[in-house]
């Protein structure tokens, strides 16, 4: 299975922070937001990752990730031209995805908890889609989930006005090789985007959509909003802090996974001077 972040968009809800730098560049406490998509990936095992970035920060993201070796990983990068919509991901990578299955994370969606790496590895062999439904007080900021009685999914809706459940659904997507094809036939919504809710709506009208209810143990952030941010900041540091453990540390996740040797986890502490980064890692 292939992996997709996609960490384009104009984030202008976190203007003035995003008018020069992109989103997924900022920091969530004492990583690069986007540390925390990639580690979603390779904790489901994906070691082939397109980040798809602005035109202007391409080059910005590169300097930080470079070609993922490092890790036993390899990435690349693509651009989205202008923001228009999620499900553009998969038409921009159709090449990258070729004849695979392809997971999406969003660049700014971040996830913490007790049996998230066997929930993520469940998913990647997928038959058709596989998506989440995460309670939240606020669902008309999202793509919202409604089920029947036997948790069996009715419908999904993009940011409804008056939205039919609680359950958001979390940006990680899981599908099969024909989600490119949907993609390309999804027209673009009331507002100018090819939506990843019509992609999910296209699998869950073919009776192919499966959706896991994340539980209580699990937490999930989208960090598109100023409050957002500053509350997955101090959720990670909070957490860190308590447990004396990373979470996103990438070189530490490729060698749990066997992707790199002892002696390239030192080596790989090097590239981050003498800051906690590089101490955590020195510290494994
Ligand atoms: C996007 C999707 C939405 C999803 C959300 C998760 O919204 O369109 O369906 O619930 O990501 O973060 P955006 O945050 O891009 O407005």
């Amino acid at each position: 299975m292939k992996g997709i972040v996609l960490a384009g968009g104009s984030g202008t809800r976190l203007f003035p922070l995003t008018i020069s730098v992109s989103k997924q560049l900022l920091p969530v406490y004492d990583k690069p937001m986007i540390f925390y998509p990639i580690s979603v990936l390779m904790l489901a095992g994906i070691k082939e990752i397109l980040i798809i970035t602005t035109p202007h920060d391409k080059a910005l993201f590169e300097k930080l990730l470079g070609d993922g070796s490092y890790l036993g990983c390899s990435f690349e990068y693509a651009v989205q031209e202008a923001p228009n919509g999620l499900a553009e991901a998969f038409i921009i990578g159709a090449d990258f995805i070729g004849h695979d299955k392809v997971a999406l994370v969003l660049g700014d969606n971040i996830f913490y908890g007790n049996g998230l790496s066997k929930m993520l590895q469940s998913n990647n062999d997928v038959v058709g889609g596989a998506i989440f439904a995460y309670p939240v007080r606020d669902p008309e900021r999202f793509g919202v989930v409604a089920f029947d009685k036997n948790h069996k999914a009715l419908s999904i809706e993009e940011k409804p006005k008056h939205p039919k459940s609680n359950y958001a659904v979390p940006g990680l997507y899981f599908y099969d090789n024909r989600v490119v094809e949907i993609a390309r036939s999804v027209q673009a919504s009331e507002r100018g985007e090819k939506e990843i809710t019509a992609v999910n709506k296209a699998y869950l009208d073919l009776g192919e959509l499966q959706v896991g209810v994340m539980s209580r143990g699990m937490s999930w952030f989208d960090t598109g909003t100023v409050d957002s941010l500053d509350d997955a900041t101090e959720f990670i540091r909070v957490i860190q802090h308590n447990q004396s453990m990373m979470i996103g540390c990438l070189e530490e996740i490729a060698y749990r996974m066997d992707w790199i040797s002892y002696d390239d986890l030192k080596t790989s502490a090097s590239r981050y001077g003498k800051g906690a980064y590089a101490a955590y890692i020195n510290s494994l």
